[in-house]
């Protein structure tokens, strides 16, 4: 597909901008008390958004810092020009540019590229999930005592943010739970089955458009907190494998109702 082939240039190219500034050392600005940004999202959305306009001029462009612009086109692209700008800053090595492109109501391509492994994962609507040149699948896991999973925090509004219980609850009934900064990266993990689930409550179109396509064009399920199907514009994603999916959200109701399996441990 020429999207695919084109996003994949785009975002190789864009990764290359990102190692750069890494090398050079990184700098960065507060966007909220907590909320990083730096010199390197801003270059690195700059370049991305100006080869998406040059190569599809009428297309709308949705961009996390802000350079997109919109359109009457039924095409519009998700950018998020640097994911894991936390770890990008102290680098921690876990970061990705990440693209995807929605035709009227459907996603219909999406990558997600990390320069420091130089791995590429994309998948166009009903074509299947690749890393690099071979197509993933998601993993085999059945049961949750048997399943690596992984979550995130946003970093705006944190304070008000409950995931910690979900975190818990989880982290009792799992081999564990990462919490790697990059939720694009989280779920091409999910997608090659390096994880068998992701769930993350707030997250913004740009971080998991291409991610929960590619996990769906891997076998896996990607529905809200409480099993309805991922809809775009939709903050809280639960991404598995699609084994674990029902024993999940079977806990998560449990939380939701405040019935922990798990209490939390007092401090002593
Ligand atoms: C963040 C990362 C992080 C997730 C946050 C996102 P950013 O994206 O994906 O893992 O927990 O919700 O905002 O700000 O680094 O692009
Ligand atoms: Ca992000
Ligand atoms: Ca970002």
């Amino acid at each position: 597909m020429q999207f695919l082939e084109t996003a994949e240039r785009i975002a190789r190219e864009a990764g290359a901008v990102l190692l750069h500034h890494l090398r050079q050392g990184i700098a960065f600005d507060l966007k909220g008390d907590f909320d990083l940004v730096t010199a390197a999202d801003k270059a690195s959305e700059k370049l991305v958004v100006e080869r998406l306009t040059a190569h599809f001029p009428e297309h709308g462009i949705i961009a996390e810092e802000g350079g997109g612009h919109s359109s009457s086109s039924e095409y519009r692209w998700y950018v998020d020009p640097l994911d894991g700008t936390t770890n990008f800053a102290h680098g921690y090595p876990m970061f990705n540019v990440t693209l995807a492109l929605q035709k009227g109501t459907e996603m219909i391509a999406g990558v997600i590229y990390d320069p420091l492994h130089d791995e590429m994962f994309r998948a166009g609507l009903g074509s299947g999930a690749y890393l690099n040149d071979g197509r993933i699948s998601i993993s085999g896991a059945r049961r949750l005592q048997d399943s690596l999973v992984s979550t995130g925090f946003p970093s705006h509004n944190r304070a008000k943010n409950f995931n910690i219980h979900f975190y818990h609850q989880m982290a009792m009934s799992t081999h564990g739970v990462r919490r790697g900064g990059s939720a694009a990266i989280d779920l091409a993990y999910v997608a090659c089955g390096r994880l068998d689930a992701f769930w993350e409550f707030g997250l913004k179109p740009w971080d998991l458009a291409a991610g929960a396509l590619i996990v769906t064009e891997a076998g896996g399920l990607a529905t809200d907190m409480k099993g309805d199907p991922h809809k775009i514009g939709s903050p809280h994603l639960l991404c598995t494998n699609g084994h674990v999916h029902s024993e999940t959200l079977q806990q998560f109701s449990e939380i939701f109702r405040g019935e922990m399996r798990h209490p939390m441990p007092p401090v002593h």
